[in-house]
């Protein structure tokens, strides 16, 4: 059946690492038949979430009159969920940790999907990137009851830009068969 898959990516740096991997991802998921976008952050505009709580207050509208109202349709929409960030100071970018904490309007009622972490870094030691994937788990972790981890690619060793090693196959993975590894 037709999915409908939704791709973060958070690097500021269009064609980066993660950002290429994205592309991947995408291509095969459509290449699969599946319907697929993916969201470049960098050309967003989102603010912080300021705990005002007023989007629980007004049935999940945010104060700020910013991307992140569009973006949020479009994540409580899909069927599958790619979140991709390069590795700054052992963590997620700060991107990334903006989308997250902007769900809160509508959390917990995101929808059901299936979710895959792309994570890019310097670091050559595989570990090293773990901390990264479990920061992503604990906004997972919230939505237990409704999310299903599926797979994560960790890419290492990438100092420069462009030149993700890992294979990144959105065409076996949107097909629930294939595997990300790194
Ligand atoms: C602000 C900043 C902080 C970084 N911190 C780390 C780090 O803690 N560990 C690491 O291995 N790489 C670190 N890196 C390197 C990036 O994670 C690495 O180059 C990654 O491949 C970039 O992915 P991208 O091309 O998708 O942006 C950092 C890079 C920047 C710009």
């Amino acid at each position: 059946m037709k999915k409908n898959v939704i791709i973060i990516s958070a690097s500021p740096r269009r064609h980066g690492n993660s950002d290429l991997l994205c592309d991947r991802f995408m291509d095969g998921a459509k290449e699969a038949g599946n319907n697929a976008e993916k969201i470049f952050l960098r050309d967003k505009t989102i603010n912080y979430c300021l705990a005002c709580d007023s989007c629980k207050k007004n049935g999940g509208t945010c104060v700020h009159d910013d991307d992140m109202a569009g973006i949020l349709d479009k994540i409580i929409a899909a069927d599958v969920l790619v979140l991709a960030t390069p590795v700054y100071f052992y963590t997620m970018d700060a991107q990334m940790k903006t989308v997250i904490d902007r769900t809160y309007a509508k959390y917990p009622g995101l929808g059901t999907k299936d979710v895959y972490f792309i994570v890019t870094a310097a670091d050559t030691n595989k570990n090293a990137l773990e901390r990264t994937i479990e920061e992503f788990r604990g906004f997972t972790s919230c939505l237990l009851r409704f999310y299903r981890e599926r797979d994560y690619l960790r890419d290492r060793g990438l100092e420069n830009r462009g030149h993700p090693r890992e294979h990144c196959d959105g065409r076996g993975v949107c097909n629930g068969k294939g595997s990300v590894t790194g």
